[in-house]
């Protein structure tokens, strides 16, 4: 048998399987379409301009799935439970969070298998950041 030399095998990385940055700026570009809209998450965003915070949680989400660590770059550790301590993130405002990223998902039409496993992370993700019961 051949042995293949270590190194030349590359693990294709989830971020590289469903396309890569263009996928995620398109993911989170439509969330924030729905963000801009939506009456309890739009009051919550302290910058006028949205394009900012569009920026951040695509190089977040980029990175989290193996594509370039840019985020860590500009902002250090992710931290983001404490990040988003000083908004008031209740069950409402998951559940607004979670209805514009699942029509983004859904305008992405991923694979099955991806699709179950971005969604599957996002919503354990957005109840992981609830930090009030108000
Ligand atoms: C559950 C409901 C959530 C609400 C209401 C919420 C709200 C917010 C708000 C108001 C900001 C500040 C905007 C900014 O300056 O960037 C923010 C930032 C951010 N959020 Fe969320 N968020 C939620 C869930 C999530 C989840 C599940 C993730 C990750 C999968 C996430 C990732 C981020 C990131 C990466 C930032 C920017 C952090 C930074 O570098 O400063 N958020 N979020």
């Amino acid at each position: 048998m051949t042995e293949i030399p270590r190194g030349t095998v590359q693990q294709q990385t989830f971020f590289d399987a469903v396309g890569g940055e263009p996928t995620f700026r398109r993911l989170v570009h439509r969330f924030y379409e729905g963000v801009a809209g939506d009456p309890i998450l739009r009051p919550m965003y302290p910058e006028e301009d949205l394009g900012p915070a569009e920026k951040r949680l695509t190089l977040f989400l980029m990175q989290y799935w193996g594509g370039p660590r840019t985020y860590s770059e500009n902002r250090g550790h992710p931290r983001l439970r404490m990040r988003h301590v000083p908004f008031q993130v209740d069950r409402a405002a998951h559940d607004a969070w979670l209805a514009h990223m699942r029509d983004a998902v859904d305008e992405l039409q991923l694979a099955p298998e991806h699709e179950r496993q971005l969604w599957d992370y996002l919503v354990y993700a957005a109840n992981s950041m609830i930090n009030t019961t108000g």
